[in-house]
């Protein structure tokens, strides 16, 4: 099987953290979201990935060196400066696909346990153009929504419909098999939103089908959704036994700590805590429900709770930060400081004041 991963696009719902990293390496747990795709990919059997990115992005997956398991990897780019949407890439894969057998598409920031040989199963059984995944959620509005008929064959799909307006909860998990006749009905080198162009159309024409699947399904594109995923994802390696229990670090698991972490005196680590590689923290610290990025230095007496701390970030000591902050890569947060609740501080940005109003610092 043959893999298209959809990975460009600008991740605006993550910035600030998104300026300086593509959605598809945020680490979860420690690992960039694309190893575990890769790793999950390689497991069903899937040969070779088409990495469907931008140039900025290629750059920053190469640099990442990350292990392959096997998996041939190839990309396609988005021409410069023209982001073909989600539909426009696929077409860009087409001589890299070639037109013998259906093959996989899935969005770079989706982690999921769909199985994709049963999803091929299905797709060849009904002889679909294109299978998507579908899962059950309970707010579809933000998702693309199929409405489904007898034989699992989709009558409808609106992406992102009004808030009422969702036939059913059954949304596209962001992976779906494609036959090669799906080439001819995207433009080459136009943006183009196989959600809204392209599947609404195969619906239409009988073509479409959906193959409902239980299991993790996570999308992290907005802040709180990839605190979660960390969060499902320390349970899941808890329960595997699969999490490293420190000594001489007050923990309350889960969490997770890189290598050459140093943590201080009296800290309390946890629970959900995912302290990355040559992270520093001072003495008499609590941090929980938080993911530090790899490099970054937290000062003594410091807080630090539902909050995302990028890589390098530097925060002081005596500093409150509270839920939903975000501290991008290289900020710097002086002592004394108290960041409101979703304050967010944009990459190399200082902030020597304590932050009552709800704001970005840019
Ligand atoms: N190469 C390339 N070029 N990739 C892109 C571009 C682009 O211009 N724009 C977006 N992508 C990639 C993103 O990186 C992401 O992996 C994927 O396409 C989907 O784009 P998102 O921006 O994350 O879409 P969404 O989350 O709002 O909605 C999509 O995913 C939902 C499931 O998570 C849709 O497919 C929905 O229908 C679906 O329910
Ligand atoms: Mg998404």
């Amino acid at each position: 099987m043959k893999t298209v991963v959809l990975a460009g696009g600008f991740a605006t719902r993550l910035r600030p953290l998104s300026c300086s990293r593509p959605k598809t390496l945020f680490p979860i747990v420690n690992k960039p979201l694309l190893q575990w795709i890769f790793e999950e990919l390689a497991v069903n059997d899937v040969k070779e990935v088409i990495l469907a990115v931008n140039t900025l992005t290629q750059f920053h997956i190469r640099q990442q060196k990350l292990p392959k398991y096997g998996l041939k990897i190839k990309y396609a780019i988005d021409p410069p400066k023209m982001p073909l949407g989600t539909a426009g890439p696929i077409k860009n894969t087409e001589k890299i696909v070639g037109h013998d057998e259906p093959f996989v598409v899935l969005n770079g920031d989706i982690l999921t346990s769909i199985n994709y040989k049963q999803l091929m199963d299905t797709h060849i059984k009904t002889k679909a153009l294109a299978t998507i995944a579908l899962c059950e959620v309970d707010d579809p509005c933000r998702y693309g929504v199929a409405e489904l008929e007898k034989g699992n064959r989709i009558k409808s799909f609106i992406e992102k419909p009004a808030k009422g307006q969702a036939p059913t909860n059954f949304i596209n998990a962001g992976a779906y098999i494609l036959s090669p006749k799906v080439f001819d009905y995207i433009p080459r080198g136009k943006q183009c939103s196989i959600e809204r162009e392209v599947f609404p159309l195969l619906a239409k024409e009988q073509k479409l089908f959906g193959h409902m699947f239980n299991g993790l399904w996570m999308d992290i594109g907005k802040p709180e959704e990839y605190l979660l995923t960390n969060k499902i994802i320390l349970d899941r390696l808890i329960s595997a036994n699969k999490i490293k229990i420190f000594k001489n670090v007050k923990a309350e698991m889960p969490v997770a700590i890189d290598r050459h972490v140093g943590i201080g005196k009296k800290t309390v680590v946890g629970p959900y805590a995912v302290l990355g590689k040559n992270v520093v923290i001072g003495d008499n610290v609590q941090i929980c429900n938080s993911v530090v990025f790899p490099d970054a230095k937290i000062g003594d007496n410091t807080t630090v709770s539902g909050a995302i701390i990028g890589e390098g970030a530097i925060v002081g000591k005596n500093v409150q930060v509270n839920n939903g902050c975000i501290i991008a890569d290289q900020a710097k947060i002086g002592d004394n400081v108290n960041l409101i609740e979703d304050f967010a501080v944009c990459p190399a940005k200082e902030v020597s004041e304590t932050i009552l109003k709800r704001n970005i610092i840019c």
